[in-house]
């Protein structure tokens, strides 16, 4: 028999309906509610509220599980693509050989983009963050296509739409580095795969041979399917509302990329070096730091601690800490910064602010001692991320459109003032 929920409400009991997704979670379906009592929800930050229901990815984060289309993210960050978990996550099956062919073919034809388009790059100033430049750039891409515009035009013209998206976005985000550092632009060598071809744009040189190595191109990709989809997290819901107006996908995801950039999400794996750097220039007194990050009248928090939905570990972080000591040890670096990490996380592991909070480090602890690792510039730390997290929001902004979702808008409790007369500004 299906679950009710009763709510008792002065004097009246209502009822809503339990509904109950494939992995066993529940929610009261409370649509009906303020049809049904008047009254409305608050839940601030949406810690308790399902926004929508989904197919596509399943954490749990007691349990520190994170699986994609129902495939464990342990497995495909070890033996999948890139683009072969961006075709799960958007088509919702792994492809064929023959699908993935011709996926990726499709993409590698459309990494080029528009010569105009230089002219914006050119216009911003050096010192750009390149997370601004990027989602800039994005809508942007809006103007070159204005057939996308309207998003549910045919199925094939949304493929197109995607293709294009996943396939320029590498250009783009290279290209606001090179545009930071004012060298030329690097076009994209289609023999190579996304990843390569995205380190090709950001590090050769029209005057030098460059190679891309392998080494840095499987670190790559493991890293961004790590950070493909995470359900219905802050960036990934701006993608889903802002596409609820029917809002073309490059607008959509230009939002994304901007929630994204946010110190408290994506932005942390950028601040997560900053402070480690910080905290070496200052002597590496760990002990010094945790201490700040538990005192209630110091704003310093952990960069790279804690998450809104795992209270155990976070399952990419656990693989990211191997991927860590294994790329650093190929690549023959011995970065200082590791150590402040291992140190600063066993001391915060064992401190009981920490245990009783359940904070954990999560994915942007590591990544970016491997993106440092791996050259990428700090700046650069969170468009990484924006890459990675593209097919995922591609993937959520598809359900939406396809799934007829209603326009996102939620309601408030107001507590303004209220019944003021206008006084002439003399008066005042
Ligand atoms: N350092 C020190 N204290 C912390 C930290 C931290 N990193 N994170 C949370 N707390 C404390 C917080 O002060 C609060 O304490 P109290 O109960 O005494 O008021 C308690 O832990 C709960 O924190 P919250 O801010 O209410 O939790 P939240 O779920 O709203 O926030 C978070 C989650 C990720 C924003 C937060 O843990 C944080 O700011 N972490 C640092 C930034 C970071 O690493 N973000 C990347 C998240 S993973 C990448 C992604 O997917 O976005």
């Amino acid at each position: 028999m299906s679950e009710i929920a009763k709510l008792e409400l002065n004097g009246q009991t209502y009822e809503f309906p339990v509904i109950e997704g494939t992995e066993n979670e529940k929610a009261i379906d409370i649509s009906a509610l303020r049809a049904q009592t008047g009254y409305i929800t608050i839940d601030q930050g949406f810690k308790n509220t399902g926004s929508c229901t989904s197919a596509i990815t399943f954490l749990d984060g007691e349990e520190g599980i994170l699986h994609y289309r129902g495939y464990p993210i342990e497995q495909l960050a070890e033996k999948a693509s890139f683009l072969e978990v961006a075709y799960l996550l958007i088509y919702g099956k792994l492809p064929t050989q023959a699908e993935l062919d011709s996926f990726i073919n499709s993409i590698t034809k459309h990494t080029l983009v528009h010569e105009d388009m230089k002219q914006f790059f050119e216009a911003y100033p050096a010192k750009a963050h390149p997370m601004g430049v990027l989602a800039s750039m994005v809508c942007s891409l809006s103007t070159f296509y204005p057939e996308s515009l309207d998003p549910n035009r045919s199925p094939e013209a949304k493929d197109l739409t995607i293709h294009r998206l996943l396939a320029k976005l590498p250009t783009l985000a290279a290209w606001s580095y090179k545009n930071a550092m004012r060298h030329p632009f690097m076009y994209p060598k289609n023999d190579l795969d996304y990843c390569s071809n995205f380190l090709h744009m950001m590090f050769a040189m029209p005057t030098e041979d460059y190679k891309v190595d392998p080494v840095i191109s499987s670190a790559l990709n493991k890293l961004l399917i790590l950070h493909a989809d995470h359900e219905q997290n802050c960036s990934t819901s701006t993608v889903r509302v802002v596409g609820s107006s029917q809002s073309n996908l490059y607008s959509s995801i230009s939002a994304g990329i901007s929630a994204l950039w946010g110190p408290l999400h994506g932005g942390a794996n950028q601040e997560v070096i900053e402070m480690l750097e910080k905290i070496a220039k200052d002597g590496g007194d760990v002990d010094k730091w945790v201490l700040k990050a538990k005192d209630k009248n110091d704003s310093f928090r952990l960069m790279g601690f804690g998450h809104r939905v795992y209270k155990n570990f976070d399952p990419r972080a656990k693989i990211i800490k191997v991927a860590c000591d294994e790329i650093l040890e190929k690549l023959g670096v011995n970065d200082p910064l590791l150590a402040i990490a291992k140190k600063l996380e066993t001391v915060a592991l064992e401190d009981e602010y920490f245990k009783s909070r359940n904070l954990y480090p999560n994915v942007d602890f590591y990544s970016g001692i491997i993106y440092k690792a791996l050259n990428i510039p700090t700046e650069m730390f969170t468009v990484m991320f924006a890459i990675g997290r593209l097919p995922g929001w591609i993937a959520q902004w598809k359900e939406m459109t396809e799934g007829n979702e209603p326009i996102g808008r939620p309601r408030q409790i107001y507590t303004g003032a209220t019944n003021l007369n206008y006084v002439e500004i003399s008066k005042r």
